[in-house]
């Protein structure tokens, strides 16, 4: 097959947790450009329908659900959805998280960690376990791509905020990618991670405001600068089609640089 036809993905069917904005939309964009049908869900609900007029317009189908990633019982709701409306799901990309804690570990409330743990982590965890049934069930078998960050090997130096319990999440998935690598491979799901250096977003932003943390960052960074929005998506339509065929449990991050020094 012609190298550029292992990317595409018509005929698939793609969820993206987190969709409507930032990376996630630039990633639901990216399956949609490549062929998929894409459904999208996320807390934010205007930008989620936004982002699903803009798959519509590149002639596939979409569909936006406005679900809490830590709500299994939402969560149950909009698989049956998307399998009932799309007949199926090929491929699920786990972008949906929330920011750092901004405060030193030791005050930390225990409810703040919860959540992130809840929000970050576990939720990929019950996202991936509801599609991996189906796609077992299917016997068809997937692709699953979890979204870490670098913070999975060195916990972000962001004094004097702080992002010790995001960064212990970010881990968790990337070895709870290589959990489910090795338990679904026999099923043909192949389940790799994305860990993305710094990019522009508003997630980076409040860190970046702060001169010192940016210079700090800047200089932490063989190639001196952030990434931008849109530098991730020729990764995503990798690991998500025939592209990537022979890779499963991969970490695969993508960061400037950062992580080398
Ligand atoms: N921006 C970066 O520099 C960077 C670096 C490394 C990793 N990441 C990761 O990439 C992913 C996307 O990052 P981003 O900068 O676009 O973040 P973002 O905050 O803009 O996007 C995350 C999305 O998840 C949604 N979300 C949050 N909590 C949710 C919940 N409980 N239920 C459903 N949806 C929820 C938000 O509404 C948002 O649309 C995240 O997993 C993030 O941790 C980002």
């Amino acid at each position: 097959m012609p190298v550029l036809d292992l990317f595409k993905l018509d005929g698939q069917v793609a969820i993206v947790t987190g969709g409507a904005q930032n990376l996630g939309r630039q990633h639901a964009l990216a399956l949609a450009e490549a062929g998929a049908d894409v459904a999208i869900c996320d807390l934010a609900e205007v930008a989620g329908r936004e982002t699903q007029a803009e798959i519509e317009a590149l002639g596939r189908r979409a569909w936006f659900g406005k679900v809490d990633v830590t709500q299994c019982e939402q969560i149950d709701a909009f698989v049956e959805t998307v399998i009932q409306q799309f007949g199926k799901i090929d491929i699920l990309v786990n972008h949906a998280a929330m920011p750092s804690e901004g405060v030193p570990l030791h005050e930390v409330p225990d409810d703040k960690w919860r959540q992130i743990i809840d929000t970050n982590l576990s939720s990929l965890f019950y996202f991936g376990k509801r599609v991996a049934q189906h796609m077992i069930q299917r016997g068809q078998g997937g692709r699953i791509i979890n979204i870490s960050s670098m913070n999975w090997m060195v916990i972000g130096n962001i004094f004097p905020r702080h992002n010790v319990t995001y960064c212990v999440a970010k881990s968790g998935v990337a070895h709870l990618t290589r959990g489910m690598a090795s338990e679904w491979a026999q099923y043909d799901i192949r389940v790799n991670a994305l860990a993305p250096g710094y990019i522009h977003t508003p997630q980076t932003a409040a860190s970046a405001k702060i001169p010192e943390i940016l210079e700090r960052n800047l200089a932490a960074t063989p190639m001196r600068r952030y990434g931008r929005v849109d530098e991730l998506k020729g990764a995503i339509v990798f690991l998500a089609s025939e592209a990537s065929s022979f890779a499963t449990g991969t970490v695969l991050i993508i960061d400037g640089g950062y992580t080398v020094w």
